[in-house]
Order: C-alpha cells, then sequence, then structure tokens
C-alpha cells in the first residue's frame, strides 16, 4: 500500500535538523522527487495548538506525563492525516522530528516510563517507524552556543531552558536508539561545515533510494 518513504531528522536543539531538511528538500525536488516538508509537533492544524501548549515557556505547571501524551495526540493526528495519504501516493515526506524523539526526550532526558503508552506506540506509531533517520550530533557546549545565537532570545522555548543534565541523558538516549536499529539510522556530526554534512546526505539518499 505505501510505496512513498519517510525521512526523518533527528538531534538535539540546535543540531541542525531545519537547516539539513530544507537544503536535502531542494536537492530532492531538483532529482524531480515529490517531496512534503512537515514537522512533529505541529504538522496538522490540531498539531499547531498541541504545538502551541507544549512549547511555551509560560506552561511550567505542564506535567511531564500530559506532555507525553500531547506529544503522542500530535503524532496520531499527523501520521492519519499527513504520512498516511502521502506515502500511498508515492511522496517522500521529510519530517522535523519523530517518535524517535518521544523516547530520547521524554523517556531518556525526563527519565519517564513508556511502558504504560506501549501500546498505543505499538499499534499507532511503531507500524510507521521511519524508512530512514538522519541523527545529528552536537556537543551540549555548541548547543548552548547555538541557542544563544538565535535572534529572539526573549522568546526561547520551553525546551530551550532545560538543563545541561537533561540533554546529555537526552543524547545518550538518541545514541541508544542508533545502536538498535542501525540500518534505520544515520549519524552525523552535526559540528562539521554545513555543506559537508549535506553531502553525506545527498549520497545516503542515492544508495538507499537510488535517487540522483
Ligand atoms: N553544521 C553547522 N555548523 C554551524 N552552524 C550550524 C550548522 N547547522 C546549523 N547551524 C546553525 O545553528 C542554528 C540551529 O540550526 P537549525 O535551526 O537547523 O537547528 P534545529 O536542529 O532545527 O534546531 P531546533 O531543534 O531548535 O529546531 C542555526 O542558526 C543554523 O544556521
Ligand atoms: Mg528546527
Amino acid at each position: 500500500m505505501q510505496s512513498g518513504k519517510l525521512i526523518t531528522f533527528e538531534g538535539l536543539d540546535g543540531c541542525g535538523k531545519s537547516t539539513q531538511l530544507d537544503k536535502a528538500k531542494k536537492w530532492l525536488k531538483l532529482q524531480g522527487c515529490e517531496v512534503i516538508k512537515t514537522q512533529q509537533p505541529g504538522g496538522t492544524k490540531i498539531g499547531k495548538l498541541i504545538r502551541n501548549i507544549l512549547l511555551n515557556p509560560e506552561h511550567k505547571e505542564l506535567n511531564p506525563e500530559s506532555e507525553l501524551l500531547l506529544y503522542l495526540s500530535d503524532r496520531i493526528q499527523h501520521i492519519t492525516e499527513i504520512i498516511i495519504p502521502a506515502k500511498i501516493d508515492g511522496k517522500i515526506v521529510l519530517c522535523d522530528r519523530f517518535h524517535d524523539s518521544t523516547v530520547a526526550y521524554q523517556g531518556y532526558g525526563r527519565g519517564l516510563n513508556l511502558e504504560s503508552i506501549e501500546s498505543i506506540i505499538n499499534q499507532r506509531i511503531k507500524p510507521y517507524t521511519p524508512d530512514l533517520t538522519f541523527l545529528l550530533t552536537i556537543s551540549t557546549k555548541t548547543i548552548a552556543h547555538r541557542l544563544d545565537q538565535r535572534k529572539e532570545k526573549s522568546v526561547k522555548d520551553r525546551l530551550d531552558i532545560e538543563s545541561h543534565n537533561f540533554f546529555e541523558r537526552t543524547a545518550k538516549g538518541y545514541q541508544e536508539l542508533a545502536s538498535a536499529e542501525p540500518e534505520r539510522f544515520v549519524c552525523l556530526d552535526g559540528e562539521q561545515e554545513i555543506e559537508y554534512i549535506h553531502q553525506k546526505i545527498i549520497s545516503e539518499l542515492k544508495i538507499r533510494f537510488s535517487i540522483g
């Protein structure tokens, strides 16, 4: 039923996901592919409302379990509205963050036990595991530097103000996910030059999907 591809970009805040996704999208379009760019949270109308709750720095009272369920709600909405139809149409979906972010941030970062929601994950999310995931790695020092350079410093989102230890735990989570699925993950050093990383991404797309 599904001839399209889901390709996700993962990694800590400021690692270069959006930068690389945009470049990959341009390149894929030049090769004649039908490409959709989307993001989680916030890829759908309902998802945008959820995103506003999740990333608003004023929402300090947001309970970690509520946060987790909001991410899942966004994901299920996104899979149903965007990913399934696009894959059926044979499109390439480039998604800025997906379920690996939830496991790394909520599971490892916040220390939540995801077992209580395992049946939802198994039924509604696992069947749509990405075909390929680019994981960009950067040090927590680089995160601090890149986030400081953001133009609108005053509107840093909730996650930007998380602690150094939180990011260390989240990075460890990503590494464990990548080790568990070495076929799906391509790990890239996010501290390299933007163009160098882009070329690595292109060569992977060429090899995996015979594009270009
Ligand atoms: N390889 C790189 N070297 C130096 N700077 C980079 C590199 N990649 C991205 N940047 C810069 O770092 C900042 C963050 O990049 P980007 O927005 O792509 O990250 P992100 O992973 O999408 O962040 P977020 O998780 O917050 O959405 C931007 O100012 C971008 O220009
Ligand atoms: Mg981004």
